[in-house]
């Protein structure tokens, strides 16, 4: 098995915000936790460079586009850096290596005729840089509102609607290709009506940043074929046998995880592209939700009212971050973003739940036992909790591999809350005094549900995960048949209680 994910490549148009981290946070623990199974895994991100909001975001500051988006990359890698995101590689459209396969793939279309020129009158969106036929106008704008402007020019056209049958079928053979479902049916729902083929040009008279038509240099190709290729080009596609070794390795595993906002330019632009081509189709397209702001609309960088990540980090921790945006979406589904839910929810999970356990149990274990207590089986209770905690990781497993990660992280919650009320029955406070081998039995219980707890958690907190699992003694990295086993911890082994691990999150004043 081998997992290969990639986040949208975005807009350098702005510094990314919650919904940007959202994606590459989500990728970035989908990752780990794959790893952690012992599959061999590729995490692809970047940004696209090229085309009409980029132009403008670089006009607007005074710049070329070229300076301006060597200067905003850097947010971008900076931001991704701090929130511990780990990716194999960060691809740019304005690498020559892309824009000389993108080129390639345009010249092989045009000479196949899968290309053809023709003059074209449209209604077009500047903020949405796309067109829109006469009736697919609301009210005289786009289908999301944007305003229009009705353009004639001569272009070149990809023949997208020839796939229209072939897309279906594949949809239809492949019911995971589009998920969730609600979004595979939305686009069976577009593919209900037929398909227009592709303006795949702007002339360089309007846009001039982007990638030349090899067949005609007045033009630039539209910047979704350019960006679309992202996910082949970077790793190798269309550049030799040896770097078309990755591409062979990952692509037919290949998920393409997306907010909702670009459901239809990966879900039929980019796969008809693609049998064009002649390449293979990935293997899904996931399409999640959105985070709202204040006003309950989508968070965006263009309408403005957006949190920063690093915002967040210095209340919460990265760590915290992480396991708010993994934890509060079901993926797919849409939620509010705001301080006071994220604080409340990481004080209740994190502060109150795991950083609880956690404290209780090693001050009175290293109290009264000098580090790690003797272990034992003989209360029913404590074999029943340890049978749940070591069926987690299978349960987690399950999760991950369908594309749930909040519920994935709910069973270590489940965990957590079971192993609260454990201790809260067996008292081992209380019975220390008059029988300490049953409180021993029950601190070294609650001290290996903690260990088994970090290395499950440990995809989406790695910094917090690897403290704790220092401070229970152990300093191997986490490894996924270490989660379960019981009864790893040494007896007689020293305990670090320290500071709290998750201290109560407060709201700046
Ligand atoms: O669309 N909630 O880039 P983009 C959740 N360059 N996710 C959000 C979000 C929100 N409020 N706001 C943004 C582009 N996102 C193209 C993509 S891919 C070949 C080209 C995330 O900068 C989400 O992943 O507008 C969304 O799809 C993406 O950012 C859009 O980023
Ligand atoms: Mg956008």
């Amino acid at each position: 098995m081998s997992f290969y994910i990639t986040t949208p490549i975005y807009y350098v148009n702005d510094a990314p915000h919650i919904g940007h981290a959202y994606t590459t946070i989500v990728a970035d623990v989908l990752t780990r936790y794959h790893k952690l199974f012992g599959e061999e895994t590729y995490f692809l991100t970047g940004t696209d460079e090229h085309g009409q909001k980029v132009q403008s975001a670089a006009d607007a500051r005074g710049l070329d586009p070229q300076t301006h988006v060597d200067e905003l990359v850097e947010r971008f890698r900076d931001i991704w850096k701090e929130l511990e995101i780990d990716y194999d590689f960060f691809i740019r459209t304005t690498m020559p290596f892309h824009k000389q396969v993108v080129q390639d793939c345009l010249q092989k279309l045009y000479d196949k005729g899968e290309i053809y020129e023709d003059s074209y009158e449209g209604w077009y969106s500047v903020s949405e840089e796309m067109f829109y036929s006469e009736r697919e106008l609301v009210d005289g704008k786009s289908p999301q509102g944007k305003e229009v402007k009705k353009i004639t020019e001569k272009n070149y056209f990809f023949k997208m609607s020839k796939y229209q049958d072939q897309l279906l079928k594949h949809i239809e053979d492949n019911p995971q290709f589009i998920q969730p479902d609600t979004k595979k049916n939305e686009v069976l729902g577009f593919l209900a009506k037929p398909l227009t083929d592709l303006c795949i040009s702007r002339p360089k008279s309007r846009l001039a940043w982007g990638v030349e038509l090899p067949f005609d240099r007045s033009y630039v190709t539209y910047v979704w074929f350019d960006a679309l290729l992202n996910y082949a080009t970077a790793i190798g596609y269309g550049q030799g046998a040896e770097k078309e070794q990755l591409f062979n390795k990952f692509w037919k595993d290949a998920i393409h995880l997306i907010g909702k906002d670009i459901l239809t330019t990966h879900s039929v632009y980019w796969p008809t592209m693609l049998m064009a081509l002649e390449i293979p189709l990935p293997k899904q397209i996931f399409a999640h939700g959105w985070w709202l702001n204040e006003d309950d609309a989508k968070m965006s960088k263009s309408e403005g009212k957006v949190v920063s990540p690093l915002d967040m980090k210095d209340i919460v921790g990265v760590d915290g971050l992480r396991y708010f945006l993994t934890r509060e979406i079901y993926l797919g589904n849409d939620a509010k973003f705001s301080k006071e839910l994220v604080v409340s929810k990481l004080n209740a999970e994190l502060a109150n739940n795991l950083g609880n356990l956690m404290s209780r149990t090693v001050k009175l274990a290293c109290k009264n036992f000098d580090g790690v207590p003797p272990s034992s089986l003989k209360d029913a209770r404590t074999s029943g909790l340890m049978e749940l905690a070591v069926g987690t990781a299978k349960r987690v497993k399950q999760e991950i591999d369908t594309m749930s990660p909040n519920t994935a992280l709910g069973h270590v919650v489940d965990l957590l809350d079971a192993t609260n009320k454990y201790l809260d029955e067996l008292a081992p406070w209380k019975t220390v005094k008059e029988d300490k081998d049953a409180a021993a039995e029950s601190l070294y219980a609650a001290l290996e549900v903690l260990r088994i707890s970090a290395v499950l958690l440990s995809p989406v907190m790695p910094s917090k995960m690897n403290e704790l699992l220092e401070r229970l003694g152990i300093t191997a990295p986490a490894d996924i048949a270490a989660a379960e086993k019981w009864g790893i911890l040494e007896p007689g082994a020293a305990l670090v209680a320290g500071d709290p691990l998750f201290p109560r999150a407060e709201l700046p004043s």
